[in-house]
């Protein structure tokens, strides 16, 4: 089957307008959020907006991408273009996926928002990481995203054997990875979120996987229908652990899917954690979520490529555009993720809004791989970036 050619996105848009259809949703990550704090519940928006501390490495992370420049290459033969990536045994037809957001449950109108993503990964074949936090419980969810792989993300709970029952459902539901996050065992300092207490997983929210699941319900002297405020004090005594080193043996011995780390930045981590038998790691800052006063996670990629040594980086944190996917897959990423953006996508316009956003990300990564002469996203690769001076 031959490749498809996503910037031919922009004829869709430019004929439809011809024949009388303005787009729906605006393509550009920036109009999308101003339309999705019109929309949103204010308490939805602050918790997806925010960050860390007075937000600057959340900035930085979205501003790091202008210190890079691709140089383009001509008369290159790019006219037609191969985004496809192979990861842990999926073939893609992109490397973009979507990174995992815990109250992505809540950015649609109906707050089944995690089935909505799934119903748009099954459009557009650009795989979700779906959160342990859903609002819908995961097996209810996969099914949704049709013939397009996902994968599944984790805060390693307290409770071993509830870390077990979590992992071996999804592995059950049919999600082709585990990615472990390990910068949130606790929540980072959040002032827009604390100058109004908001805290949506303390009202029972996005807790569906838990309260689905034999393990936490064994927990519970009453199900969470009948007393929630137990159930959530109980979640909050147990939801993360705060993992060692040692303690990955363990994890490893739980499953046979592949295994990631999300929120690795530094190359000895990176070797540490291909010493205890990780297959890949995510290289993330949590979008400037998690802790405040650090590097922009793109200026953290190259060492953690380098020290991966061929092994599989995925990268998040500051994805904005279709360039931004392309200065790291440039910069050696294999595979990146777009967060806020698709949040954004899906509440202004549910799946099909999330369908449209991811198809403006890849068109413009594929018309500026075309333009600049990149068939392949091994020539990408290749070429790198070079600083760009202001
Ligand atoms: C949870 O992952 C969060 O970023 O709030």
């Amino acid at each position: 089957m031959p490749a498809p050619q996503y910037g031919d996105y922009q004829y869709e848009i430019y004929f439809d307008a011809l024949d009388g259809i303005a787009p729906r949703f605006p393509v550009d990550a920036a109009t999308l959020e101003r339309k999705a704090a019109e929309v949103l519940p204010w308490w939805v928006h602050s918790y997806v907006a925010g960050g860390c501390g007075d937000e600057g490495t959340q900035r930085a992370n979205v501003s790091a991408f202008a210190h890079h420049g691709i140089v383009p290459r001509m008369l290159n033969g790019a006219y037609e273009r191969d985004l496809s990536v192979h990861l842990f045994g999926m073939s893609l037809p992109s490397p973009l996926f979507m990174a995992p957001i815990g109250v992505i449950g809540l950015c649609s109108q109906d707050f089944h928002g995690d089935i909505a993503v799934a119903k748009a990964s099954a459009r557009t074949g650009v795989p979700m990481v779906g959160s342990v936090l859903m609002q819908d419980p995961m097996e209810d969810v996969a099914p949704h995203a049709g013939d397009t792989p996902g994968m599944f993300q984790l805060y390693v709970p307290r409770d071993r054997d509830l870390a077990a029952s979590l992992v071996e459902r999804a592995e059950a539901a049919g999600y082709r990875a585990i990615v472990v996050t390990v910068d949130t065992w606790t929540t980072g300092w959040r002032p827009r979120d604390l100058n109004t207490g908001n805290f949506p997983q303390l009202r029972g929210l996005v807790l569906e996987n838990y309260f689905s699941d034999p393990t936490f319900l064994k927990r519970l002297a009453a199900p969470p229908s009948e007393d929630l405020r137990a159930a959530v004090r109980e979640w909050i005594g147990i939801w993360a652990n705060s993992l060692q080193w040692d303690d990955l043996p363990w994890l490893r011995s739980l499953t046979s899917l592949p295994i990631l780390l999300k929120g690795i930045c530094h190359p000895d981590d990176v070797r540490r954690a291909r010493d205890v038998g990780i297959d890949g790691i995510y290289c993330s800052n949590h979008g400037g979520r998690q802790a405040n006063g650090g590097l922009p996670a793109l200026d953290a990629l190259p060492g953690v490529v380098e020290a991966a040594e061929g092994m599989p980086v995925l990268f998040d944190s500051g994805v904005r555009s279709g360039s931004d996917v392309a200065k790291a897959l440039a910069l050696g990423a294999t595979a990146v993720g777009v967060g806020r953006p698709y949040a954004y996508a899906l509440a202004v316009g549910g799946a099909d809004g999330v369908v449209s956003q991811l198809r403006a990300i890849l068109a413009e990564l594929d018309l500026l791989m075309a333009i600049d002469g990149f068939p392949a996203l091994a020539d990408l690769r290749a070429a790198g970036t070079v600083p760009v001076r202001r």
